[in-house]
């Protein structure tokens, strides 16, 4: 996607070292346009973890390069089995993290070391080339729903919630890529984007992505999305997802659930936009397995945003004796959800429907 008229992606290689890696700070936007450095191992743990870079595919694209580095500095199998383990650990939830670990380590593990670091730039390289193709197929396929919306003639408005944009992933998004295909077809398309407390990633991160590829959009706070329904603002939600069970279930950004519900009462239809990648092959109920990656309290407790003098300010926005719980993610079960946008194509939230897009894939994975 292009910001200011230069096209980017979410991560790439140094353009004069070629092995150190770089990414766009996430935890800065929409304040700042930094680019950050990777060069080990600890840097992209440490960037996955503290959500320089976020969003389910992005996160398990840098992954693929921390695996890179750490073969770059040290190609042993120690080194290979010790740096799977480091970036597995880093966050729970998103199955693409260790769906990128597992391909690059059956992509290394055979060979001799003193190819590995040639190898797993190359893995690490196609795992984002894939993405961005993935990505577009996305766009191509969820574009059809928001044709047959526009037919009516009227202006379309979606509602999404967190990001998942293009700085999700390598390139396009996921719930957005469709948005970005209608828009750039000249359909007439508008985004609710929740603000997504408390990391607020909808207001700071889907909101500038959508303000520079000039996309209409309206920021909502987290509990409008119901009464806009109620209201008939809303013609269909799309959202992106971090794991999707074998029978459709979804995690997405905490509140998504909520979203799902209300779209349900209002006879509104609540699409998910996913890569195959992240579909957990192993599970079947999203419930009891899926793990929910429990956040640090002070993320409820404070918000981060400019001060009227200019400056980066956190302020905190609770009662100091008051305590805090932030899990990060929340399930919508497979029946509350409308269809799966895949790159393959759109299927039902279900176990048949997604073994009859995926034949080959659900095979080897299945536990
Ligand atoms: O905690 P995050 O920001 O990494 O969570 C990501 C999300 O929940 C997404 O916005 C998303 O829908 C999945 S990634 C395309």
């Amino acid at each position: 996607m292009k910001i200011d008229g230069r096209a980017f992606r979410s991560i790439w290689l140094d353009e004069t070292d070629h092995w150190s890696v770089r990414i766009i700070d996430q935890t800065k936007l929409p304040w700042t346009f930094d680019i950050a450095r990777l060069s080990n191992a600890d840097h992209v743990a440490h960037a996955i973890r503290a959500m320089q870079v976020r969003g389910a595919p992005l996160i398990g694209a840098t992954a693929a390069y921390g695996v890179a580095l750490a073969m770059r500095a040290d190609p042993s199998n120690d080194s290979l089995t010790q740096v799977i383990a480091q970036l597995a650990a880093t966050r729970p939830t998103a199955i693409n993290l260790r769906w990128a670990l597992e391909r690059m380590e059956q992509s290394l593990r055979t060979h001799p070391p003193a190819e590995r670091a040639d190898i797993a730039y190359q893995a690490a390289a196609a795992i984002c080339d894939e993405d961005v193709a993935t990505n577009r197929a996305i766009g191509t396929h969820g574009l059809s729903l928001i044709e047959a919306r526009a037919r009516s003639g009227r202006r379309v408005n979606l509602l999404t919630h967190c990001n998942a944009g293009w700085i999700a992933t390598v390139d396009w998004g996921t719930a957005l890529a469709p948005i970005y295909r209608a828009h750039d077809a000249g359909i007439d398309v508008h985004v609710y984007v929740d603000e997504t407390r408390p990391r607020n990633q909808g207001a700071s991160l889907t909101a500038w992505e959508l303000g520079k590829h000039g996309v209409p959009h309206t920021v909502i706070v987290d509990n409008a999305g119901g009464h806009l329904m109620q209201r008939g603002a809303i013609d269909m939600v799309i959202v992106g997802t971090d794991r999707v069970t074998r029978t459709g279930d979804v995690a997405n950004k905490i509140g998504t659930y909520l979203k799902a519900l209300a779209a349900r009462d209002n006879g509104i239809p609540f699409y998910v936009a996913l890569p195959s990648s992240t579909i957990d092959w192993r599970i079947a109920d999203g419930l009891s397995d899926i793990p929910i990656e429990e956040r640090a309290a002070s993320e409820v407790t404070t918000i981060t945003g400019r001060a009227l003098d200019g400056s980066i300010a956190t302020v905190r926005i609770v009662p100091k004796d008051s305590d805090a719980v932030n899990p990060a993610f929340d399930v919508t079960p497979a029946r509350l959800v409308s269809g799966l946008i895949t790159e393959l194509g759109i299927c039902a939230a279900s176990e048949p429907a997604l073994a009859a897009l995926f034949p080959q894939a659900r095979e080897p994975m299945a536990a």
